[in-house]
């Protein structure tokens, strides 16, 4: 899988993705308030049924679903040919682009997609480039951080360079974050820092180490 995509790949169309995911944004450019249910009658009454019936996008809400990730938690991917599939750790490439993932409970197989502020993105990068804090949550370098932007909500989907290094990238107001430095702003508007969440390998599987540290998303965000 060639996951070099960059910021017009399928990282990308993750974004117009997790529209028709929200229950509880806030975003104010990138998608609707709307909570799912409403808004999946909203595209029947309009005649999007078949939009409706794409996999993915059902009303299937399920215990557990909208909770934030819990320790112990797995990984499976948003999108592509391996949409719901655990993410191994053998799938995350030094450098490589962000994978777009939710958290699952293993025991119960819920997949936490009832809220769009359980979006991760998670990378692996050279345990060296990582400042001491970064490191201390992100073994071998894998690291993952809240996809939910802290400027306006928007799903962070950009994987790009700036002076020389790659950074993540918000499309909607084009904010940067480093994710060698615990995901600090480097570039627009946002004001703090994406929120991280500690993961640790168990018996070789990537999974939950603790909580969200920091607040997810904008300040106006659950
Ligand atoms: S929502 Fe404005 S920069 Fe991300």
């Amino acid at each position: 899988m060639d996951r070099n995509r960059g910021v017009r790949g399928d990282f990308a169309a993750a974004a117009q993705k997790s529209v028709v995911r929200a229950r509880s944004c806030r975003c104010a450019s990138e998608c609707t308030s709307v909570p799912r249910r409403v808004f999946l009658r909203g595209m029947l009454a309009g005649g999007l049924a078949a939009s409706a019936a794409q996999p993915g996008i059902a009303d299937d809400t399920k215990p557990g679903d909208d909770e934030r990730p819990q320790p112990g938690d797995v990984f499976v991917f948003f999108e592509g040919e391996r949409q719901g599939k655990i993410v191994a750790l053998a799938e995350l490439k030094h450098s490589a682009a962000p994978a777009l993932v939710w958290p699952m409970d293993p025991k119960s197989k819920v997949v936490r997609d009832g809220s769009r502020l359980n979006q991760v993105v998670l990378l692996a990068l050279d345990p060296e480039s990582l400042d001491s804090n970064t490191r201390s949550a992100a073994p071998d370098g894998v690291i993952a951080y809240s996809a939910i932007c802290t400027h306006a909500g928007c799903t962070v989907t950009g994987w790009v360079q700036d002076k020389g290094v790659q950074v993540l990238k918000c499309p909607c107001h084009n904010s940067e974050y480093d994710p060698r430095r615990g995901a600090t702003v480097v570039f627009g508007p946002a004001p703090r820092h994406l929120a991280m969440l500690p993961v640790s390998i168990d018996n070789g599987a990537l999974i939950v180490a603790k909580s969200f540290i920091g607040k997810v998303g904008p300040s106006t965000s659950a």
